[in-house]
């Protein structure tokens, strides 16, 4: 009896772990926590969302990275890494970067601004 019941938790813990995944996976943009974000960042100075600023829309971001499978992993770096970025009168700058939040925060930003 004793066995039984732990290979009933067992499988209902593998159950419970496929779950998690698949609810990662298409996990919901929050966009009020994206918006917050990118606003206290002052992300929004440079960038608009269909217009662009110093910087490219969100909405033209998206665009360009629409069919590319590393568009996360690139505009992960571009918020956290600081790359160099010319801005419209041609001096140079480091890229506004984040790095005193969770990277769950920093991630749904990314999905946000990907989903514009
Ligand atoms: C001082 C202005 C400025 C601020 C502030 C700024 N950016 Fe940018 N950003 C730029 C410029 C300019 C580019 C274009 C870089 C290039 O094409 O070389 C850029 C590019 C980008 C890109 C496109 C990267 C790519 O690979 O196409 C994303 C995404 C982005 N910024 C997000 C953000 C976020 C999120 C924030 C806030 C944490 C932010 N930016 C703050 C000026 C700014």
């Amino acid at each position: 009896m004793k066995n039984r019941s732990s290979i009933k938790s067992l499988l209902f813990g593998i159950l419970a772990m496929f779950a998690t995944f698949s609810v990662f996976a298409d996990e919901p943009v929050d966009a009020d926590a994206a918006i917050k974000l990118a606003r206290s960042k002052s992300c929004l100075r440079c960038h608009g969302v269909s217009k662009r600023k110093e910087g490219p829309s969100y909405a033209s971001v998206a665009k360009v990275y629409k069919n590319d499978k590393d568009a996360e992993e690139i505009i992960y770096k571009q918020i956290t890494e600081s790359p160099k970025v010319k801005l419209r009168d041609g001096h140079k700058e480091l890229h506004k970067a984040i790095q005193d939040m969770p990277k769950e925060q920093i991630m749904n930003l990314v999905h946000w601004i990907l989903a514009q």
